[in-house]
């Protein structure tokens, strides 16, 4: 697996695998890569003959009091994660090589509806600096594939609908959130928790699933779920952001006739943030 910092590189590494007649296959990450990073690179392995990734920890979808600095970077181990899971080719950019006019002077994409409300009201400005620095990537990379975590479901439905509305000729694959025994979804922010944090963090999940259940029963009287499910998050020791239930693939909010929904919570332990989603298909219930 080769590493590479340039797009001038990037692009020549790329070409030779065009010339070849790969199908590309792409990852992006912001690096501090687990097990959930590992099966995004091993699906792009199964279904691409070429298999770039990136690490690149994004300032622009980061807010002015958010973790950017302490952003954990673990070159090496990413490194090694990424071979071992089949990866081709590292892209590796500083913030000089994707933002040469700084921040300010970088074109921005904006995505409507899918933006709005759960992470884009709690994180104003963040789903712009990903769907941004998504796009620069696609430009850079043109992929056939690109694979990206259910666990940011707001995000992938993001990127499915800057794809579709910019005509970009690259299928979207999203894959299952990875968990540990516990339930607790696989996050580089779990990182953060102390040893009870940790402890007390699958709790969050296990809000969503008993939500879930009560749904799967037939119960419809959503906000009253919500509630009971931030009952539960706080006696787990968190501070509960936001809690919905929405339709699952236009996000917005479900009503009682809907079939297909996924409930979404991001809350806080301690100064962390972590978020989580869990989709239910009623279709067979009908
Ligand atoms: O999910 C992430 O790691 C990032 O948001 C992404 C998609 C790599 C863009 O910086």
């Amino acid at each position: 697996m080769n590493t590479v910092k340039t797009i001038r590189e990037l692009r020549a590494a790329i070409a030779q695998a065009r010339a070849e007649g790969k199908q590309i296959g792409f990852v992006p990450t912001m690096g501090n890569l687990h097990a959930g990073h590992a099966a995004l690179v091993e699906k792009a392995v199964q279904r691409a003959d070429f298999v770039v990734a990136s690490i690149f920890v994004n300032p622009l979808q980061f807010g002015p009091s958010e973790d950017l600095d302490k952003y954990p970077r673990t070159l090496a181990a990413d490194q090694q994660k990424l071979f071992d899971a089949g990866c081709h080719l590292l892209f590796t950019p500083d913030v000089e090589e994707m933002y040469p006019n700084g921040m300010d002077g970088q074109t921005r994409i904006s995505v409507p509806g899918v933006s709005e409300g759960l992470c884009g009201a709690s994180r104003p400005g963040h789903f712009e600096g990903v769907a941004t620095v998504v796009t620069k990537l696609f430009n850079m990379v043109q992929p056939d594939l690109a694979i990206f975590g259910q666990k940011d479901y707001q995000q992938l439905a993001v990127i499915r609908a800057l794809v579709r509305d910019l005509n970009m000729p690259i299928q979207i694959i999203g894959e299952p959130t990875v968990r540990a025994q516990d339930g607790l979804a696989l996050s580089s922010r779990n990182g953060y928790l102390t040893e009870p944090q940790r402890a007390a963090a699958p709790a969050l999940y296990h809000s969503l699933e008993h939500m879930a259940e009560a749904i799967r029963g037939g119960e419809r009287d959503f906000p009253q779920l919500v509630a009971i499910a931030q009952q539960q998050q706080i006696a787990a020791g968190f501070r509960p952001d936001y809690l919905e239930v929405r339709e699952a693939n236009s996000l917005r909010p479900a009503t009682g006739a809907d079939h297909q929904l996924v409930i979404l919570v991001a809350a806080f332990i301690g100064s962390t943030r972590l978020i989580d989603n869990l989709t239910l298909d009623l279709g067979a219930a009908r």
